[in-house]
């Protein structure tokens, strides 16, 4: 059988991003300006938020915004956010930079985001937010959840570094809780190459995160251009401000280059969800008759899949995960291991050995594994996916 590559992720500059970059460079102006400003209303307003403050990656993003609920809600060192048990390790991360302690939740057997069933049992007395991810494209049961957040007076952090546009119940995924936060890092749905982006719809929150992001500086920035102002009180407030520092704060800006290649992407952003969709769901159909040996992804009611990546998680006991993972990889399709997190050797030397007290989680990591799902694939990849997992299946005398 032919070898081919099936990659992760794939990339193409369009002449459109060309183009923005090539104008940001002849603007002479690399830090926050016009495309940086475009680009935040655009992602802001396709999430209907108020606010988009873009970052130089998700991780950031999402460690400004724990800061900024820490600090105005006066929280603790070594209070609690509740966060999903399987999630890329940025998420529980930023928990403890922000010296707070992550309390893990077990995880939904089918769309693989934090069961909302399991939160309540973990709130003390010391809980302030829950963290939902919205995971490989989809969005987590923010109903749910921020059902339970309003009854305990919890915040909502959410971590949508994986998903972008796709709606939920009618609300774009990342527009519920009081602040979302978006990964552009290459392979994610609008890519940057590295960047992320916050989004709030909360005016003091805002504020926050973006003196945060800027060393902490006054927080006048929000409303006011960083320079170029003829408005003489204005320019006076501006002066004696522009050097104040208010937060301890960090340094977490773009530059216009990111922000062009961004803005091209968002404006091509309708096209962009169509196609993964599209792809997304020919694989399932493509694979679904081999659903007996291996659990799909599923569209949650309501909701709808942006496949940023595509998770399968193997149902027959005769076949061993790793054995499969070498086969795809040896006939050119790359796999990434089901995101282990409470396994993870820095993890167990901090938490200790809790992930059999995660069981859902654990047969996941165990269990499952996933698969590229971007734009560009045609149907003779997609043909060849399904004809190696057919060869696979033969060979080990299954079918
Ligand atoms: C769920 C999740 N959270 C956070 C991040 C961190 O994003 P970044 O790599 O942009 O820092 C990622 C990145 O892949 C992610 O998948």
């Amino acid at each position: 059988m032919e070898k081919r590559h099936f990659a992760i992720s794939d990339i193409k500059i369009s002449s459109r991003a060309k183009k923005y970059v090539n104008e940001a460079l002849s603007n002479n102006r690399l830090s926050y300006g016009p495309f940086t400003k475009k680009f935040e209303r655009q992602l802001a307003d396709s999430h209907e938020r108020k606010y988009a403050m873009v970052v130089n990656s998700g991780t950031s993003g999402l460690q400004v915004a724990l800061h900024a609920l820490k600090e105005m809600g006066g929280w603790k060192d070594g209070d609690e956010i509740l966060v999903p048990a399987i999630t890329f390790i940025a998420t529980s991360n930023v928990i403890l930079h922000n010296n707070l302690t992550p309390v893990f939740v077990d995880v939904e057997s089918d769309n693989y985001c934090i069961d909302p069933e399991k939160i309540e049992e973990k709130i003390t007395s010391k809980t302030r937010a829950i963290m939902p991810v919205h995971l490989f494209g989809q969005s987590a049961d923010m109903e749910k959840i921020c059902k339970i957040a309003k009854k305990y007076k919890l915040k909502i952090l959410e971590d949508a570094c994986e998903t972008m546009f796709v709606p939920y119940k009618g609300k774009p995924v990342g527009s519920m809780g009081d602040v979302s936060v978006f990964s552009t890092y290459i392979a994610h749905i609008v890519v940057t190459g590295v960047g992320g982006v916050v989004m709030t719809d909360d005016l003091k929150l805002a504020t926050m995160i973006k003196s945060l992001m800027f060393h902490g500086r006054d927080n006048i920035y929000l409303n006011m251009e960083d320079d170029d102002t003829n408005n003489k009180s204005k320019l006076k407030s501006l002066i004696e401000r522009r050097f104040q520092f208010i937060h301890v704060g960090y340094s977490y800006r773009i530059t216009e280059m990111e922000s062009a290649l961004g803005l091209a992407e968002i404006e091509n952003k309708d096209e962009l969800i169509k196609k993964r969709q599209k792809v997304g769901r020919k694989m399932t159909k493509m694979l679904s008759e081999y659903s007996e040996f291996f659990q799909l992804p599923i569209e949650r009611e309501g909701g709808e899949h942006i496949y940023m990546l595509y998770p399968v998680v193997i149902k027959d006991k005769r076949i061993k995960r790793d054995d499969l993972l070498l086969f795809l990889e040896e006939k050119g399709i790359e796999t990434r291991l089901f995101f282990p997190l409470l396994s993870q050797p820095i993890y167990k030397k901090i938490f200790g050995p809790i992930e059999k007290n995660y069981p859902i989680s654990k047969r996941l990591v165990e269990r499952g594994f996933i698969i590229g799902c971007h734009p560009f694939l045609k149907d003779e990849d997609l043909k060849f996916l399904k004809d190696t997992f057919t060869d696979y299946l033969k060979n080990r005398g299954l079918i």
